[in-house]
């Protein structure tokens, strides 16, 4: 083999869909060792067929789940270097409108769920080894979102709020995990093409009366690079961050947004 990630062991939340799944695929293509987690279970084991991976059905909301997801790892592979911490859910709905039960669905999810992988990954991160040839023990990669720095995206008022909370949580991790070895990043997709965006098309054009389809049209026609995001153009952003190229690079987040989002 002669990949950018030979035999680097990788977890994958939110693996069997989208950014996660364009992001296995291209991981193992870089000779990772993968174990794709997601709470669509056959949605994960096809992925995991297909690049001939291993996979586990998770609902990262619930502990013992994690539990069972990071074991898995540890049994297998007896380590785990990398975990690209990337299952999220969304809804698009006005700020006046949005319920307690709305609002802690997204968050269960995206910050709750995300914290609580971090810790079991890092907790058993600290005790391992250092990867061969580096100064670090295992690398943190979470999907935020260019919506964590934004106001002005109306519709999606707990959503963004979880994402920069997510990019704080990962920047704390940096700081307390560096002197355990541990580097923790966030990569912000803009607007990408996944089941994801169809959702907030769905809820986004049924609010407006829009034809479906028009929120998505309006949201990538302001798109600088002039075309939507496709998950494949995330994948180059990951493979980086989970090899030694990047193993300086802590409590950064960066954006992979065709422009949408300039600085901070
Ligand atoms: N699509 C975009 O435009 C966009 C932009 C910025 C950030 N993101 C983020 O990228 C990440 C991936 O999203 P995507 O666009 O690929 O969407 P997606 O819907 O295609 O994939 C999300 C995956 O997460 C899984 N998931 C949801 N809840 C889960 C749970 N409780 N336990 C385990 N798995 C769960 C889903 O089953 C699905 O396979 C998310 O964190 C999302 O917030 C997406």
């Amino acid at each position: 083999m002669s990949g950018r990630l030979d035999d680097r062991t990788v977890l994958i939340t939110g693996a069997a869909s989208g950014i996660g799944a364009a992001c296995a695929r291209r991981l193992a293509a870089e000779g990772a060792r993968l174990l794709l987690a997601d709470l669509d279970g056959p949605g994960a084991d096809k992925v995991a067929r297909e690049l001939g991976q291993w996979a586990v059905q998770a609902d990262v909301t619930r502990a013992t789940d994690i539990d069972r997801m990071v074991n898995a790892a540890y049994e297998r592979w007896g380590r785990l270097d990398v975990l690209f911490n990337n299952a999220g859910v969304v809804q698009a709905k006005p700020l006046l409108d949005v319920t307690e039960d709305d609002w802690d669905r997204i968050m269960s999810v995206n910050l709750r769920a995300a914290f609580f992988v971090l810790q079991a990954a890092a907790r058993r991160m600290a005790k391992q080894d250092l990867l061969p040839a580096s100064e670090l023990r295992g690398k943190l990669i979470h999907t935020a979102s260019i919506a964590s720095y934004r106001g002005g995206l109306p519709l999606l008022a707990p959503y963004s709020a979880s994402k920069a909370g997510l990019v704080s949580l990962s920047r704390t991790a940096a700081q307390v995990l560096a002197p355990h070895r541990i580097t923790s990043n966030c990569i912000c997709p803009g607007v990408v093409d996944t089941p994801m965006w169809k959702q907030i098309d769905r809820d986004w054009t049924a609010l407006e009366g829009w034809a479906p389809g028009e929120a998505w049209k309006r949201r990538a026609a302001g798109i600088p690079l002039g075309r939507p995001e496709r998950a494949e153009d995330l994948t180059g952003l990951v493979v980086f961050l989970a090899s030694a190229d990047s193993d300086y690079m802590t409590g950064q987040a960066v954006n992979v947004d065709g422009g949408l989002v300039m600085g901070n």
